[in-house]
């Protein structure tokens, strides 16, 4: 049963690059993702997000979507390099003013701006000198940050400083398969200690410019790894492993100060952790206001020497997981390949609140990409969405019941949009997206999202 409290936040998110399009207009310069699509092999059917759902100059009508379905917020992400062109420097007043017009059409509909600072859209010049392996690079996202609380402070909501940089660090710099498309696990474990840092200075940033009571989150894509068979001690010990490299690894910077002893000694072949300096734990753990959470599905494991870590064979997101498997999936799968466990979702939260007390929680993506179709009605009927919405629904309410402090939801997506190296053809939205026309369509999952949240407005 989906009964969540009356201050419950219901919201839908997106990311730039996915949406926005306009990809070299209004003075944006390119990031890693422009550069990376443009490149043949790394997309599917060398897709790019040059136009994507044309959100650059749809956004009031998507806006009206969004009060249409009466969300309290939405969950949006800067690209840094439309509102500073090359990741430094002087501010690009037709980006910013984009960002306005957005942000306070977000206000005037009364829903409240989730702002993401970093989804994964990197300024190219930024990578042209190293990118996330290199501490500059987290020194320039806590000047962006800066700036974009000095301009934006007075309408954002919540500033979120980095969507899954986990994904940001092992996918982009160890498997390769997003921008910038980098196979070198050691610079993946180097990008994700500068993150953390980043997340820490930027938050400095933020809270000297608005003072301590800015409301600042991170959102992570923790993993749920469940070992192939509970009572075998190698399984077990091949989830916590796992877990280390997929979790901890922020977890600890960010709420503990500190990297597991496990993460150092499982990974010490491929770095020697050098670039972790005297009193950089102290600036990673700062006050969270909210934990943002993504969450999809779950992973199982098993122990098998030469096993590699997912993606055995090309290059494994998982440093110092050799010998780790990942089963395939079973049961019911999205289109993504994916599997269908919403009691994942309750563990996930509900151990959250065991290990940090007291810690707010927010599911800032949950979601699902099915083969849509758009009947003759003119209607897009996607009842396995809306199972999956309501049943994932039920169990944030289950761990609710149970105590932790989950205060919003985050349907992903708003809209159909550019899946990364997927492209297109994994549709996540609740509003469906016809690309020749751009024309949207509420899906039946949007139909119900909307009747969910009426129904607990009229609570209020
Ligand atoms: C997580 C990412 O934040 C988002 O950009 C992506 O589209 C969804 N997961 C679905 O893969």
């Amino acid at each position: 049963m989906i009964n969540l409290p009356d201050s419950f936040i219901w919201g839908a998110a997106t990311a730039a690059y996915q949406i926005e399009g306009g990809a070299s207009e209004g003075g944006r310069t390119p990031s890693i993702w422009d550069t990376f699509s443009h490149t043949p092999g790394n997309v599917e059917r060398g897709e790019t997000g040059d136009v994507a759902a044309d959100h650059y100059h749809r956004y009031e009508a998507d806006l009206d979507l969004l009060a249409d379905l009466g969300v309290d917020a939405y969950r949006l992400s800067i690209s840094w390099s439309r509102v500073m062109p090359g990741g430094r420097g002087p501010l690009n007043p037709e980006g910013v003013d984009f960002y306005r017009r957005l942000l306070t059409g977000l206000r005037e509909r009364g829903i409240l701006p989730v702002v993401t600072l970093y989804h994964w859209d990197l300024p190219q010049e930024l990578q042209d000198t190293g990118g996330w392996p290199e501490r500059a690079t987290a020194e320039a996202f806590a000047d962006y940050a800066r700036v974009m609380a000095r301009e934006f402070g007075d309408l954002v909501h919540t500033w979120t400083t980095l969507n899954e940089p986990w994904c940001t660090a092992f996918v982009g710099y160890a498997s390769g398969v997003h921008a910038p498309g980098i196979t070198d696990a050691g610079a993946a474990l180097a990008a994700a200690h500068h993150l953390n840092l980043a997340h820490g200075l930027a938050t400095r940033t933020i809270r000297e410019e608005l003072g301590e009571d800015a409301r600042i989150s991170i959102t992570l894509n923790l993993h749920v790894i469940d070992p192939a068979d509970e009572d075998n001690s190698a399984d077990l010990a091949a989830a916590e492993k796992a877990s280390l490299v997929g979790n901890k690894i922020f977890l600890g910077p960010l709420l503990d100060g500190t990297y597991p002893t496990a993460l150092l000694a499982n990974t010490r072949h491929l770095t020697d952790w050098s670039f972790v300096r005297a009193g950089d734990l102290n600036i990673t753990r700062t006050r969270l206001d909210v934990l943002g959470v993504n969450y999809y599905s779950t992973n199982t494991v098993r122990h098998a020497e030469g096993g590699g870590g997912k993606g055995v064979g090309e290059h494994s997101p998982w440093p110092g997981c050799e010998d780790v498997e990942f089963l395939a999936p079973t049961g019911p799968l999205t289109t993504m390949g994916w599997n269908i466990e919403p009691r994942g979702l309750y563990d996930l939260l509900t151990a959250l609140d065991t290990a940090y007390e007291g810690l707010p929680l927010a599911v800032t993506e949950n979601g699902a990409a099915f083969d849509d179709v758009v009947t003759a009605d003119g209607r897009i009927h996607d009842e396995r969405r809306v199972a999956y919405l309501k049943d994932h629904l039920a169990e944030i309410s289950a761990a609710v019941a149970d105590g932790a402090d989950v205060r919003g939801y985050f349907v992903w997506s708003l809209l159909d949009n550019f899946e990364w190296s997927y492209g297109y053809a994994k549709r996540f939205g609740i509003v469906h997206v016809d690309y020749e026309t751009q024309q949207r369509r509420l899906k039946d999952s949007a139909l119900f999202y909307r009747g969910v949240i009426a129904e607990h407005h009229t609570r209020r």
